[in-house]
């Protein structure tokens, strides 16, 4: 397997081509099948690839570690808090010294108005490709995983209903970066797609029109509502989650009055018989239970947030095998 776009930085979908997105789900689709064949995928022998973490992870974590580690290399993990960079040392340096360690750097930045420009410093002087492993606007990881899962289950992706309904949580003050990337991302694919949220988590004003332009270019739709039952009603996917009201108010409380008023944004049984019957339910995980859905949806036949959460692992393998490389 040749690496086809080597060297090149995965920091968002909107930097890559259709035809490249396109190649990366066939490569997907073509290692899970390796994979569960227990076919050999050595197509990084030796090869290392540097892991730095601002926060916490699962699903991103541990599908890159397995990931190289199933392509024949591996993975050096770094918890930023243990590293120099906590002492003040630079994103420019830590990626001009780390690119010469090894052939690919990926990192998790999520402080808002922080974590993208972060990536982005790394980039600009990294001899690697650098992989945004989720930021404070972007997860491209989980918008191809997202994308692989819904062509598994949905093939005609032209006119679906694709709903992205913000939902209550208290778990924590979740970045926008995974509605934000899906916004952007399945109008490009056709696909019709509801934001919906109450009043004060909009999303910022330059995705919105970034998300029409994409629609528009592309044969889909994008529209914006208040309304949660009409983002439900007659849907082929719903994809209920909370993110929090950056966009409008940069204080780091989990908890607030507009979050309070707005406890009945919830995924349940009830919202659910409004979409198509045979919708399916995605979430990225991980699910704040019985605040932004209800056990029975997520437990239920409808999800698929497993399959999806799954995906990570074949897309990570894709990224890394079609952009890391020899020296
Ligand atoms: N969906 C996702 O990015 O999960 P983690 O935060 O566990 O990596």
């Amino acid at each position: 397997m040749k690496p086809l776009f080597k060297g090149k930085h995965f920091i968002t979908l909107e930097e890559w081509e259709k035809s490249e997105i396109d190649k990366l789900l066939e490569v997907s689709l073509e290692l899970k099948e390796k994979f569960k064949t227990n076919v050999l995928t050595d197509f990084l022998k030796n090869k290392t690839s540097f892991l730095m973490f601002f926060e916490q992870s699962t699903r991103t974590r541990n599908s890159m570690e397995a990931g190289i580690a199933q392509l024949g290399g591996h993975a050096n993990f770094l918890d930023t808090s243990t590293m120099q960079i906590s002492h003040g040392e630079t994103g420019k340096d830590t990626a001009i010294i780390l690119s010469s360690y090894g052939h690919g750097i990926a990192c998790r930045n999520c402080f808002w108005t922080l974590g993208n420009k972060f990536i982005r410093e790394m980039a600009q002087h990294a001899t690697v490709p650098v992989m945004n492993l989720q930021c404070d606007l972007y997860h491209p990881f989980q918008g191809l995983a997202d994308l692989m899962t819904i062509q598994e289950v949905k093939p005609k992706l032209n006119n679906l209903k694709v709903s992205i309904i913000w939902a209550y949580a208290t778990s924590h003050k979740k970045p926008i970066s995974v509605p934000l990337t899906q916004s952007l991302l399945f109008p490009r694919y056709g696909m019709d797609v509801v934001l919906a949220h109450p009043k004060g988590y909009e999303l910022p004003e330059w995705v919105i029109a970034k998300a029409k332009q994409n629609a528009q270019e592309n044969g889909g739709r994008f529209t914006v509502t208040n309304d949660m039952e009409s983002a439900y009603k007659d849907a082929d996917i719903v994809i209920p989650k909370n993110w929090g009201s950056w966009a409008s108010n940069t204080s780091d409380d989990v908890i607030d009055e507009v979050l309070e008023a707005n406890k009945h944004w919830k995924c349940s049984e009830k919202m659910m018989k409004l979409a198509k019957k045979d919708v399916k339910y995605m979430h990225a995980l991980p699910a704040d239970r019985g605040n932004e859905v209800e056990d029975s949806v997520i437990d239920g036949p409808q999800s698929i947030v497993y399959q999806e959460a799954e995906n990570r692992l074949h897309t990570a393998k894709a990224v890394m095998a079609m952009t890391m490389g020899d020296k």
